[in-house]
Order: structure tokens, then sequence, then C-alpha cells
């Protein structure tokens, strides 16, 4: 790669230890994608999580003195005092978390603690360049926003984050950002779950490429983009799509596909999303507990659940957890929803993840969830995978059916 003088001065150490490990990283996936150059960043997000991989990493850049160059948030780990109130965390589970969210704060990063940045904390501009790593990120900032970034890692955001740079290769370049395969949307997508199962589906078909979407007739709420993001990244590598007309960067098909317009296409109607929903139940009947938040409730949301809530009662055998940033609970406490969840027997908890050792206690139980992404990272006993309504009802009822 060709390095400006500044970039050869902290690959030489010149900037100090820290941010000369962060240089040496992102000079060797340059050399890999065979990038010729780095180029400046606006922003970065860090996926990071209270495991020793993202520990080790942070830390040794944190003790090399490294500090972000430009605004670079944080994913959940979790939080834990909240935790150790209410359930047993071994001390050095409880220990590494603490570790990695003291070494984020060492590094000056903003402390967002949350997998939606995008939406408040960081929030990219059209056109910017960035790195973005989290499921739902990736894909919302090169889609719905039109700023460029590759399929981050914890690691390369971070030490893109700490350069100010990241090398130019993948979705930071034109050619690289052509939608791959045709999608004919033919089913009614009602709501947001499904396009939980769109997204599902969309990424178990392609694996890795760039979905172009049609058949879409009404303009999908934020919430319903960013859980087809969360998922399509999840089940698939989907770094970036495009439905023309409503996400940003392309207008029709043709140009989605830089004029290329594949003949193949892969057709979803109601039955592919029924299929895909029920290849995600492995249970139904008594339920433990429900856990909605992955990727974080927005406002919206939490706000809809407290609707769907207000005047009831959780059943007494269920444990009830919403997963939501500490904005979005501050003003959701403003607005009186949290005291009717609360109420009702509900939890909202902050800065946490639901792939985290704080949830150890319901390894051997049965959980619902909105969220095929929080089934298959928690890996519970059972689960049933349903909308938010029916999560509520069964929360309340003490089972599904
Ligand atoms: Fe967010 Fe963790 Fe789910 S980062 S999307 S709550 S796995």
């Amino acid at each position: 790669m060709n390095l400006t003088k500044e970039e050869e001065k902290m690959l030489g150490g010149e900037f100090g230890k820290g941010t000369q490990k962060a240089i040496e990283l992102l000079v060797a996936i340059g050399d890999a994608y065979d990038a010729e150059m780095m180029i400046p960043i606006a922003r970065a997000h860090a996926a990071s999580s209270g495991q020793e991989g993202d520990l080790y990493f942070v830390e040794l850049l944190a003790s090399g003195g490294a500090k972000c160059r430009v605004p670079t948030s944080t994913n959940p780990v979790y939080d834990i005092e909240f935790f150790h109130r209410m359930f047993e965390i071994p001390s050095d589970e409880a220990e590494v978390a603490r570790r990695v969210m003291e070494a984020y704060k060492r590094v000056g990063a903003i402390l967002s603690w949350s997998c939606l940045p995008y939406l408040t904390e960081n929030v990219p501009l059209f056109g910017e360049t960035v790195a973005f790593s989290e499921s739902s990120a990736t894909p919302y900032v090169n889609s719905v926003i039109g700023a460029t970034t590759n399929r981050e890692a914890a690691q390369s955001a971070l030490a893109a984050g700490v350069v100010g740079r990241t090398p130019k290769y993948g979705l930071h370049m034109k050619e690289n950002r052509k939608g791959t395969v045709l999608i004919r949307v033919e089913a009614t997508l009602k709501d947001s779950f499904d396009y939980t199962l769109l997204g599902q589906f969309v990424g178990e078909q392609i694996g890795y490429g760039i979905p172009v979407l049609t058949g879409i007739t009404r303009r999908p709420s934020t919430e319903e983009l960013i859980n087809f993001c969360a998922m399509s990244n999840t089940s698939g590598a989907v770094s970036m799509f495009y439905i023309p007309g409503f996400t940003v960067e392309a207008q029709t098909v043709e140009e989605a596909f830089q004029g290329d317009v594949p003949t193949d296409n892969i057709t979803v109607t109601e039955a592919e999303l029924e299929h895909t929903w029920e290849e995600l139940q492995t249970t139904s009947g008594k339920i433990d507990f429900v856990m909605l938040g992955c990727p974080h409730y927005t406002l919206k949301q939490v706000e809809e659940v407290a609707r769907l809530l207000e005047g009831k009662k959780i059943h007494g055998g269920v444990s009830f957890w919403i997963c939501a940033s500490a904005t979005t609970k501050t003003l959701a406490k403003r607005m009186g929803y949290i005291d009717t969840i609360e109420k009702a027997g509900g939890n909202v908890v902050v800065d946490t993840c639901i792939d985290e050792p704080c949830w150890t206690v319901y390894k051997d139980k049965v959980g619902m969830t909105d969220s095929p992404k929080c089934a298959y990272y928690r890996r519970f006993k059972d689960v049933v995978v349903a909308g938010l309504e029916d999560c509520v009802e069964a929360a309340v009822r003490g089972k599904y059916e």
C-alpha cells in the first residue's frame, strides 16, 4: 500500500505503540485486499463485547496510549452492577467485561454501549466514509444512510477509529457496490416481524452478496429496515442491499445493478416466509422468559410494549426483558413507558447485549423472542420466535400456543 508520510510515521511508532498496533492491523487488511491506499474516515463503530478477544485488542491499544481520532462508538456489553444484583455472574467473566468497558473509555470511545449507534449517538451522513461493525449497522449505514463502510470487525473498526483511516477496498469503491442478486418480493410485508423473516430468508438464500429487492410498495419503517439489516447480515453476510425508490443510492433496478440486471431471481411469497418462521421454532407451550431488543429496541418499540402491557400483569413464571440503549431508556422513562412496563413486571436494561454471560441463568430454559439473531446467539434450550404482539401475549399467559 502507498502510505502517506503521516501514516508511515504511525507505522514507525512515532505516534505511540497503541496507534502503531492499530495501523499495523489496517495495513495487513489492506495488503490482504490489494488496497492501494488508506482513506480518511469520519467515524467508526466498534462491535465491542465482554469477551476475551475484544479485551486483548482494546487493552493493547489503550496500554499503548492510543486515542480515537474520530468519533468511535461502542456496542453493548452488559450492565455489570445491575446483573450482579439479579444473578450470579462468574467473577472472571464480570472482570473481563469491566476491563473491556474501562479500556474503551481509555481510548476515548463514545461509550454508547448500543447496537443502534447510527440512530442517535454516532450518526453517519450521506456520502461519508466510515468504519462500522455490527450486523444491522453495516447494511443500514451503506444502504439506508448512503455512507460507505466495509463489514468491519470490532478490532478493525476500533483500529480505524484510532488511525482515522481505513484501507480503500470493497464497499468503499463504487464498482463493488453493485447488486448481485435480484429478489422479487411477492409476499405482503405487514409489519416489522415480516421484515425479520424476509431478512432471515434472504441471508440464508444468498449467503454473501448485495440483494436488490423489488415488489415492496410501502416505504419500510426505521424498525423494519433495522430488522431486515440485522437478520440478513446474521443468517448471511449482507453488507448492503437496495430497495430502489426507498434506499438512497439507486432509484432504479438498473442503477442498482450498474446496468447489468441478472436474468435469474429469487421469489419470496408468503410460503417462503411461513417456512422460514416454522424453521425457527423448536418448541411451543410453556415459556420461562421473553427476550426483546436484539437489535436494541427503539423508543417506538418500547412505547409499543408499554401500550400492549398497559393494565396487564406478566405471568409469575415468566421473566420479561427488553434491551435498549441508555438514550432510549432515558426518554422512555421520561415518557412513562418504563413505569408501565415495570408495573406489569417487565425489565428494560441498558448497555446490554443478549450474547453475554449475564444471561447464563437462562441457558436451560425455554425462551421466546422476536429475533432469530437472539435465538441463534443465546442457544437456549428451546425457543419460540414470533412477532412482538405474540411475545407480549405469551408473557402474560405464560405460554405460547
Ligand atoms: Fe445487539 Fe447483541 Fe443482538 S449487539 S443485535 S443485542 S446480539
